[in-house]
């Protein structure tokens, strides 16, 4: 896939690192051809070393050298992003926010006239190149826009352009679910450490198993109920774990750490504009 032109990171924690590794495994990028800049000098020393990429003086140096300029900067730190991002020229620049919470309206609210905002949600796998990505465009950003940094998101994973209101969701889900993923796999391996296997050994199991079953899911379109009951054989062992699984309510209590996560997304913009104005 080509290279949509010259990136900005403004931040280089955990998500601005996965999004510079996808990039570069994904070849459509090199080193050169990313900008970034984080606050804290260990950090971008780091990046400097292990990627290779262009470390600039300044959130708005980062602004002014790229194309699309992509702000991976904790919800509470965006405010101070932005005061350095605008001091930039931004006419013909994109500018891509992946902050958890905050939406299009705040951001092109603070950045100057006719700037063009997208906003994206994406997760950890990105630094793989197995990311879940939604994205979607501010008032005055152009579809031309939405589809630049939708090509360039899906350099990283899977994308999806979806509506605004769905994001806190799309944050609950897909941006804090392999958090939960790993509770599971975690939970999956320590079962099989009571049962005597090595540790390592029940890492493998339970992470090949939990890949395996995802891909099933994705490359087939069925319904997990029916490929569950593929493994569930009548009188079988796995309806006996079932059972226990149904006891514990798991199901309850994913739906109900999705939709907290969800919750706390939105009321972050109602914090942060009620700390920032
Ligand atoms: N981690 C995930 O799985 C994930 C998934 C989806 C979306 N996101 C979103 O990605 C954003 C970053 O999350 P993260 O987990 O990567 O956080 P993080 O690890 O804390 O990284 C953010 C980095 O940005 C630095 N920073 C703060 N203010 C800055 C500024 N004005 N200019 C340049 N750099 C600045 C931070 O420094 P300090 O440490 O000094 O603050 C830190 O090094 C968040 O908005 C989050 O909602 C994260």
């Amino acid at each position: 896939m080509p290279n949509v032109g010259k990136v900005g990171i403004i931040g280089l924690g955990k998500m601005g690192e996965a999004l510079v590794s996808g990039l570069l495994l994904s070849q459509a990028y090199a080193p050169r051809d990313i900008y970034a800049y984080d606050i804290v000098p260990e950090r971008y020393r780091y990046m400097k070393s292990k990627y290779g990429i262009n470390i600039l003086k300044s959130a708005s140096e980062v602004a002014s050298t790229s194309n699309i300029v992509t702000i991976v900067v904790k919800p509470q730190d965006i405010a101070d992003a932005i005061q350095e991002v605008k001091k930039a020229p931004l006419k013909d620049k994109i500018i891509l926010s992946l902050a958890a919470g905050i939406s299009t309206s705040y951001l092109v609210k603070h950045l100057p006239k006719g700037t063009e905002v997208i906003r994206a949600m994406p997760n950890l796998a990105c630094s793989i190149g197995e990311g879940m990505i939604c994205v979607t465009s501010g008032k005055g950003a152009s579809k031309r826009s939405l589809d630049k940094a939708t090509k360039l998101l899906e350099l990283t994973g899977r994308v999806l352009q979806i509506d605004e209101k769905y994001m806190d969701a799309v944050t609950g889900l897909s941006g804090s679910g392999p958090a939960f993923v790993y509770v599971f796999i975690e939970a999956l391996a320590d079962a099989g450490v009571r049962l005597g296997l090595q540790r390592d050994l029940a890492f493998t199991l339970a992470a090949q198993t939990t890949l395996g079953a995802g891909k099933l899911v994705v490359s087939t379109g069925e319904h997990p109920a029916k490929l569950k009951d593929m493994v569930v054989t009548p009188g079988g062992t796995t309806i006996e774990g079932l059972i226990e699984i149904e006891k514990g309510g798991l199901r309850a209590v994913v739906i109900e750490a999705v939709s907290k996560t969800a919750e706390k997304a939105r009321h972050l913009q109602a914090l942060l504009d009620k700390n920032l104005s």
